[in-house]
């Protein structure tokens, strides 16, 4: 694909030292970067804890979808300058640059859970073997965090009176697109306490284009949270937009259109829906919420963001009944599992959120997904799971309703008409507004999207519709 295709544009000038890069944690983030430095010219090694992982690596396997992503790490086992290991004194003492990228998965309260950070900090101060290195946390972690790593190394080399050299470098990949983010970046940011370090930290990215923003270690990190918090917010609130416009009888596909042209408003992240999910932004925002929350800063607006993206579930189900009469007995076809298209990940999937929700109104569910299979998935619910089928029509066949959940283009593409013909019934809630209503609507279909109200079931338009 196209980034892999930069990636060679962009290795390493004569002029430019290759560097000894360990990566630690090889998840999504962590075998992206590690893959990436190696196509740019750097000699990485992968440290990972999963001894499975570091195997299917090793062989160029990748057991996670993201395009582009196998191809790269191909290459770089092949041409030797990426390699993966469970071992910490393998990878760490020669390393120049150490990048964390752990999870902080979020606990029951909301706070960043921050042990496999500890951990890796401190299985990395425990083999620096006399070496000072610096350490770069990518992984999405409270502020402060930066100052915690400091202290564990600082611990460990004390003895040698040199002091730790931290940097935060926040990462701003999204998952299915992840190789182009990295390999096109906006902006890297990065934080530290040392011009010198940042700067030899951007330097890595030699090449790659994008703003250098060097700041400090605080700084750096709360960047990534109000990044991915004011993205969220985005969603909220064209969310809440779509939900007044199906009330008013209003197209929210012209509302953005009408203000996506003003340049300070744009149209990125304005996609009406089911709500966000993944592993990210349901986090992020919770986090910063909680930060505020201990220093007794309140964040009204953040609520407001995770009431109304848990409402657009509920939203989505009401939508349904009301179309439906009741969902009791319903067969519904769903398309569509994960958080969002072009990733076999589940995590925080208002899709799941939605069909738990049917199924408990007695509804009977058939689910296609492009990349989930039936094979486990510990985070799918079984009753979902077990609904698996593996064609989109298949799921169709029989149904009352139909209802889209992801934005897979692929759903665009099923013929409307041989849709139609399987079908018993002739509802499309269309839950990420990827149809086109009106050819939809040609094929014999009662349409719904969000914000993209049907007469019939819009109060005002009912409504004015009896005064005239
Ligand atoms: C997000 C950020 O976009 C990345 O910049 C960041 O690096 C990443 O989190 C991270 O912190 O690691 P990601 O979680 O991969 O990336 O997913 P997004 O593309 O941001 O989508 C998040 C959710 O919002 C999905 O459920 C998606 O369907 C939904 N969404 C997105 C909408 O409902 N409407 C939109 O207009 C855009």
């Amino acid at each position: 694909m196209g980034a892999v295709h930069a990636a060679s544009r962009h290795q390493l000038n004569g002029h430019t030292r290759a560097h000894n890069i360990a990566v630690v944690g090889s998840g999504h983030v962590g075998t992206v970067m590690a893959s990436g430095f190696a196509s740019l010219g750097h000699h990485v090694v992968g440290i990972d804890r999963s001894e499975a992982l570091v195997r299917a690596l090793s062989d160029g396997e990748v057991p996670f979808h993201e395009d582009g992503l196998p191809d790269l790490v191909r290459d770089g086992v092949r041409s030797n300058r990426l390699r993966f290991t469970t071992s910490y004194a393998d990878g760490v003492p020669k390393a120049d640059f150490i990048f964390l990228a752990v999870d902080t998965p979020a606990t029951p309260v909301g706070a960043a859970d921050l042990r496999n950070i500890r951990a890796a900090a401190h299985s990395i101060a425990g083999s620096l073997n006399g070496t000072n290195p610096v350490i770069v946390n990518k992984s999405t972690s409270p502020i402060g965090t930066g100052e915690t790593i400091e202290g564990i190394i600082r611990g460990k080399i004390a003895a040698t009176r040199r002091e730790p050299r931290i940097v935060s470098n926040p990462e701003f990949l999204r998952q299915g697109r992840a190789v182009f983010d990295f390999f096109n970046p906006d902006r890297i940011v990065i934080g530290s306490r040392s011009n010198r370090d940042a700067r030899a930290v951007a330097s890595l990215y030699q090449g790659l284009g994008g703003e250098i923003i060097i700041t400090n270690l605080r700084t750096a990190e709360m960047i990534k949270y109000v990044a991915n918090s004011f993205l969220a917010t985005r969603i909220s609130f064209i969310n809440e937009v779509a939900r007044l416009c199906d009330a008013l009888g209003v197209e929210v596909d012209h509302v953005v259109a009408g203000i996506g042209h003003d340049e300070r408003i744009g149209t990125h992240f304005f996609k009406p829906g089911i709500g966000f999910g993944g592993s990210c932004l349901p986090k992020d925002i919770a986090a910063l919420r909680y930060m505020g929350e201990a220093l007794g800063v309140s964040t009204p607006v953040l609520s407001a963001v995770q009431q109304v993206n848990q409402h657009q579930r509920t939203d989505a189900v009401r939508k349904l009944r009301s179309l439906l009469g009741s969902l009791d007995g319903k067969r519904i076809a769903v398309w569509g599992l994960t958080f969002k298209a072009q990733t076999e990940d589940t995590r925080e999937s208002p899709a799941i959120d939605v069909m738990g929700l049917l199924l408990n109104e007695g509804a009977e569910l058939r689910v296609y997904d492009p990349v989930v299979r039936q094979r486990e998935q510990p985070r799918v619910p079984a009753r979902i799971r077990d609904a698996l089928v593996s064609d989109p029509l298949e799921a169709a066949r029989g149904a009352d309703a139909l209802a889209i959940l992801t934005d897979w283009s692929e759903f665009q593409t099923v013929p409307l008409a041989g849709l139609r013909s399987s079908m018993t019934g002739n509802v499309i809630f269309d839950g990420r507004n990827i149809l086109d209503r009106t050819t939809a609507e040609d094929a014999g279909f009662v349409y719904v999207g969000v914000g993209r109200p049907h007469p019939a079931a819009t109060p005002a338009t009912r409504k004015a519709g009896a005064a005239a």
